[in-house]
């Protein structure tokens, strides 16, 4: 693809003039657009999303809630043939107002991995653009909240998406043992999208003052699947257990690519290599083809298939009984 940049290049170029604004018909403003990498590489993104970043200004890209499978920065920068600008979360949280600057006289594209909405909404920064009068256009793409479904689980059968964070010694937060709950209530599936630290700095660094920052960190299957349960020991109300049956989500949509069915108790033990994971408690509303298509990526199928079965058997035991009409006849 990279070989066929100049031809991209030569179409984009006939294709951007303000008379034949890519944005959409009848538009000949500049804006700040917020757009989807997708999750991969470099191509994944769109022609119209291409297209815009080319007439851009200046290029940003998030670069603190997600990364791309197969591209760096460098990746984008020879893809694009322009310098793309890292926006940090300090940056983007806390000093938007350098983004938004001059977005209503020149293009700006603020880069998402995934959908910009997808996930870690960015709301915030459309939010802030539109107080201050800079029209915005997103330009969507496939998101992890939608790729999962390349596992084999139904995405109209998930419940409210959670968030796990690294645990410290004296800071376990557990909301998400909550909404796990709730989802398994009534049978949805889980996914839990599993904590990315960058530019942290450690406690020393940090009371020094020294802007040091330790190397990046993403959680992998094995530390999540071993806080859920480190959590489920503590609270006990049995929302699931190391039997349960889950799905293990890795480095989605590049060739790496990776599932694995297995128990929460079995996961907490596999090797999940490279960076990124994502998991998924399984709910007891599974259709059989869903479980049809999460057996070939089981690590034992009889363990598995048994762990579903005693999954629906506890639902089902748990339901109110029928209500027998007495009088009927
Ligand atoms: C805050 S979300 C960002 C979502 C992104 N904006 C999107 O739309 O996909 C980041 C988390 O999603 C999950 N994730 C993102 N991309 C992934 C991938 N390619 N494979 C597995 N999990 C992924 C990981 O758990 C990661 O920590």
């Amino acid at each position: 693809m990279l070989d066929e940049l100049p031809v991209t290049s030569k179409f984009l170029a006939e294709t951007s003039s303000k008379s034949q604004s890519v944005s959409g018909p009848n538009r000949y403003y500049e804006m700040l657009y917020l757009i989807g990498l997708g999750l991969s590489s470099v191509e994944d993104i769109t022609v119209r999303g291409l297209k815009v970043v080319q007439k851009c200004a200046r290029v940003y890209l998030e670069a603190y809630t997600s990364i791309l499978m197969a591209a760096s920065k460098e990746d984008l920068e020879s893809f694009y043939g322009k310098e793309v600008i890292l926006a940090d979360r300090e940056l983007v949280e806390s000093s938007s107002g350098a983004i938004l600057e001059g977005a209503d006289k020149v293009d700006v594209a603020f880069l998402v991995v995934g959908d910009p909405f997808g996930a870690t909404t960015h709301t915030d920064l459309a939010i802030r653009a539109r107080s201050l009068g800079i029209p915005f256009e997103a330009i969507h793409n496939a998101s992890v909240m939608n790729a999962v479904g390349a596992c084999g689980l139904q995405l109209y059968n998930f419940g409210q998406t959670v968030s796990l964070v690294f645990f410290m010694d004296n800071w376990k937060p557990d909301s998400f043992y909550d909404r796990i709950k709730e989802n398994r209530k009534i049978g949805l599936h889980t996914l839990v999208l599993l904590d990315i630290k960058v530019k942290e700095q450690s406690f020393e660094n940090m009371a020094r003052g020294r802007m040091i920052y330790e190397p990046p960190r993403y959680m992998n299957i094995e530390t999540a699947a071993s806080q859920l349960l480190e959590i489920e020991d503590i609270r006990n109300e049995k929302v699931y257990t190391a039997d349960t049956p889950c799905v293990s989500v890795s480095r989605l949509g590049s060739s790496a690519q990776k599932f694995v069915a297995a128990t929460l108790g079995e996961l907490a033990e596999i090797e999940s290599g490279e960076p990124l994971h994502s998991l998924v408690i399984l709910g007891h509303r599974i259709h059989e083809m869903e479980i049809e298509y999460l057996l070939d990526f089981a690590t034992s199928k009889a363990k598995f298939q048994q762990a579903v079965e005693a999954e629906l058997d506890t639902a089902k035991a748990m339901q109110p009984p029928t209500q027998v009409e007495e009088d009927e006849d």
